[in-house]
């Protein structure tokens, strides 16, 4: 079989397909990406929140694989609308899925689809200035916001809700973000766990950073944070509690926002006339599950909130692609350490599911190229029509004459700098489809 030199697409921008890109080329591969928006990175651009920019700083390891030999990089291309899965098959050796998980997680409950009721997807997509999201009508006009979940990005919107002018104005965040929450009447963010600090999802040290905002107190009430931390307890569950703790002796100093940590909590109604007005929530108490787990149990107590906006952050969720195998159940594709099939591999959040930080996605793209690369050596890789990367750039000039290719979105990535530099911004990014296909695809100068 002619697999010299290795031919693979891989489907997606992000951590998981550049860490398999990496790997790949440094094996001798040549790698096609393909990418659905003009622009590289997935969420390190478009989820990672804007006031982290060391995190957003990972793309420079990205830079240097997209700048190797042997790559390409076809943004604005959507595998299953511009190209299919078949198309791939017969042009590459091998075909890397990578798409992440850009839904999200329903809570199930009456009301969900009020307006009012927004995903955390859209909200952080719309902040970070998510093309598909530029016209999101997110109404911040509200005194009380609740956010549903206890992950980091549930803290993720709150700190975002909480920052002051100034701390924005030193971000990436979208403009109209920037105005709309500077602008907001809103004084309180509260966010909802359903189970208790010791068991709460998200990490200790954004924890920590919710407590050191400009614009924004931390109140726990001192009973919900009153758990006993159990021996065998984690370094990060003990330094959680601790936290929360701490912030429950805090005495408020006058800031003009307040974020709320409620804990023992779930959602189980929002209601409103002809949009949210209320949130109905069901006190819980911890038992053990039989996998050894505390499980949230109602005690039959409920409570209702006030509120004009719920955030529902209680996490991503995959979605299928035509012609690729997916299990509904966990929302993935199925595979056996990164491989579906020969010839087929995932890496990342569609292999794995919607967990685990950026670092995180390194071993585990590794571990999928390595199952291609084994399966090259083996010669268990389907034949393809036809591998020339000739062909493809035709095919994909054909089916997509608006693709933008990695020097267009150095022209994105060197005027947003531009844009941003005299305001001490790290870029002013371009929010639109228009103004970024206008850059993307102008002539070279
Ligand atoms: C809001 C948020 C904040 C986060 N903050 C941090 C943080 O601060 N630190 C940290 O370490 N981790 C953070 N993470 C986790 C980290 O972002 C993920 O672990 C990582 O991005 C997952 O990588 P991925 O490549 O699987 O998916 P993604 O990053 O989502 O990349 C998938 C890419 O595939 C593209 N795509 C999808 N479908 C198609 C298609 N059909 N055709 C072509 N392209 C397609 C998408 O447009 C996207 O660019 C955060 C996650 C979220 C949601
Ligand atoms: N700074 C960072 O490093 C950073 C920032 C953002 C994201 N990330 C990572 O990205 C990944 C995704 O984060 P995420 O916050 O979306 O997901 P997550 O960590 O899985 O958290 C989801 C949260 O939603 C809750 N939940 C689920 N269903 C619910 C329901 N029906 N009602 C009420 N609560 C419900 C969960 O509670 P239970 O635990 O009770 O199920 C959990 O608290 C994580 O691995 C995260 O660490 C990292």
């Amino acid at each position: 079989m002619a697999t010299d030199p290795l031919r693979v697409a891989i489907v997606g921008s992000g951590p998981a397909g550049f860490y398999a890109a990496q790997h790949l080329l440094k094996a001798g591969a040549q790698v096609d990406m393909f990418e659905r928006l003009p622009t590289p990175w997935g969420l390190v651009r478009l989820g990672v929140a804007p006031d982290h920019p060391n995190i957003k700083a990972v793309s420079r390891v990205f830079e240097k694989v997209a700048e190797q030999p042997g790559f390409r990089f076809f943004g604005n291309v959507e595998i299953g609308t511009h190209l299919s899965a078949g198309d791939l098959r017969a042009h590459y050796h091998a075909v890397v899925w990578a798409v992440g998980a850009p839904a999200d997680r329903r809570m199930g409950i009456p009301g969900e689809d009020l307006p009012g009721s927004v995903s955390a997807t859209a909200f952080v997509a719309w902040y970070n200035g998510h093309p598909d999201y530029a016209d999101l009508a997110i109404d911040l006009d509200v005194e009380r916001i609740v956010v549903v979940g206890n992950g980091n990005v549930a803290l993720d919107c709150a700190r975002m809700l909480g920052l002051t002018r100034a701390e924005l104005e030193r971000t990436d965040t979208a403009d109209a973000a920037i105005e709309a929450i500077v602008s907001s009447r809103v004084r309180e963010i509260v966010v909802l766990g359903r189970r208790g600090p010791l068991e709460a999802a998200y990490t200790s040290p954004e924890l920590a950073e919710l407590g050191e905002m400009a614009g924004a107190d931390v109140v726990v009430d001192a009973a919900e944070a009153a758990v006993a931390v159990p021996d065998d307890a984690t370094h990060m569950q003990r330094r959680s509690v601790e936290i929360v703790k701490e912030y429950a002796t805090r005495a408020p100093s006058g800031p003009p926002r307040t974020v709320r940590l409620r804990f023992l909590a779930s959602p189980l109604e929002l209601r409103g006339d002809g949009r949210v007005q209320e949130i109905v929530v069901g006190l819980n108490r911890l038992e053990p599950g039989a996998d050894g787990s505390m499980r949230a149990v109602a005690t039959g107590e409920t409570e209702v909130i006030e509120c004009g906006l719920v955030l529902r952050s209680v996490g991503y969720r995959g979605t299928p692609l035509e012609g690729v195998p997916f299990d509904p159940e966990r929302a993935i594709i199925p595979n056996d350490g990164g491989r579906v099939a020969p010839g087929e591999y995932c890496s990342g959040w569609i292999k794995r599911g919607p967990s685990g930080v950026i670092g995180t996605n390194k071993k585990d793209a590794n571990e999928s190229a390595q199952q291609l690369l084994e399966d090259a050596a083996a010669k268990l890789l389907p034949e393809p029509a036809d591998a020339s990367p000739a062909t493809i750039a035709g095919l994909v000039a054909e089916r997509q004459p608006h693709a933008v290719e990695y020097d267009g979105w150095l022209r994105i990535d060197g005027h947003e700098r531009d844009r941003g530099q005299p305001h001490e911004r790290p870029r002013i990014k371009l929010c639109t489809w228009d103004e970024l296909m206008a850059l993307g695809r102008a002539p070279v100068s």
